[in-house]
């Protein structure tokens, strides 16, 4: 009654199309993460990098206000280290790069940091690295 040669490869084909968004997007979603160029010579963040990576804004807030506020000048982090508190002296020394680290992924989310009007970047290097 059913013809089982072309049932299969229709069950397959059917399968495909009904799935493909969802592999389109993926292959999307893979090819716009951005890749902002890490330190070679540290191979960690103040804190950790996921958490960084979400919470990267606030913590600069925090440090402001921090400095600005309290006059506070170090921060201890999670595992009891502890760090001047300075987006030039601290953060830059590390990401060295503002261009290769920064904003490789503030323009893929359209996102300018004003800072940037009274803190200093550090110079960029433009030997072709
Ligand atoms: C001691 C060096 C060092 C300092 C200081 C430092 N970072 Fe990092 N940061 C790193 C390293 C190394 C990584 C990558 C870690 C990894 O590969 O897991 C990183 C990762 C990050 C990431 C995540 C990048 C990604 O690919 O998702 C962000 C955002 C970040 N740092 C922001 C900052 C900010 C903002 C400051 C200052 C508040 C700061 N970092 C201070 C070394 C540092
Ligand atoms: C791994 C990607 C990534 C890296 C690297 C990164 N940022 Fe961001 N940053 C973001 C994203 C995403 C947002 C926007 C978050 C949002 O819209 O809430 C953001 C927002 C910010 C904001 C708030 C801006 C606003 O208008 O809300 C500041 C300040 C900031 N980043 C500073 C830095 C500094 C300084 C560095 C380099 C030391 C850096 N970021 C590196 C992803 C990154
Ligand atoms: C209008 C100028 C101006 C702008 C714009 C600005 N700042 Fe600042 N910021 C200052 C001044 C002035 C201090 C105080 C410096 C001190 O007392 O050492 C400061 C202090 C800080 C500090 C603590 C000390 C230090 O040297 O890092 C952090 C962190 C900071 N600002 C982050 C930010 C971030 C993040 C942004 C962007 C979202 C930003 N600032 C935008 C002027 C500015």
């Amino acid at each position: 009654m059913y013809d089982k040669e072309k049932i299969i490869p229709g069950l397959i084909i059917f399968f495909f199309v009904l799935t493909f968004p969802f592999w389109y997007n993926l292959g999307q979603a893979a090819y716009k993460t951005p890749e902002p160029k890490l330190p070679v010579n540290v191979k960690k963040c103040i804190e950790d990098t996921k958490w960084m990576r979400a919470n990267h804004m606030e913590m600069l807030n925090e440090w402001r206000d921090m400095v600005v506020r309290h006059d506070m000048t170090h921060y201890v982090n999670s595992a009891g280290k502890n760090y001047e508190i300075s987006l030039q002296k601290t953060c830059m020394k590390c990401h060295t790069s503002k261009k290769e680290f920064c904003d490789k992924c503030h323009v893929k989310v359209s996102v300018s940091p004003y800072c940037w009007d009274c803190h200093v970047a550090p110079e960029e290097v433009t030997n072709g690295q």
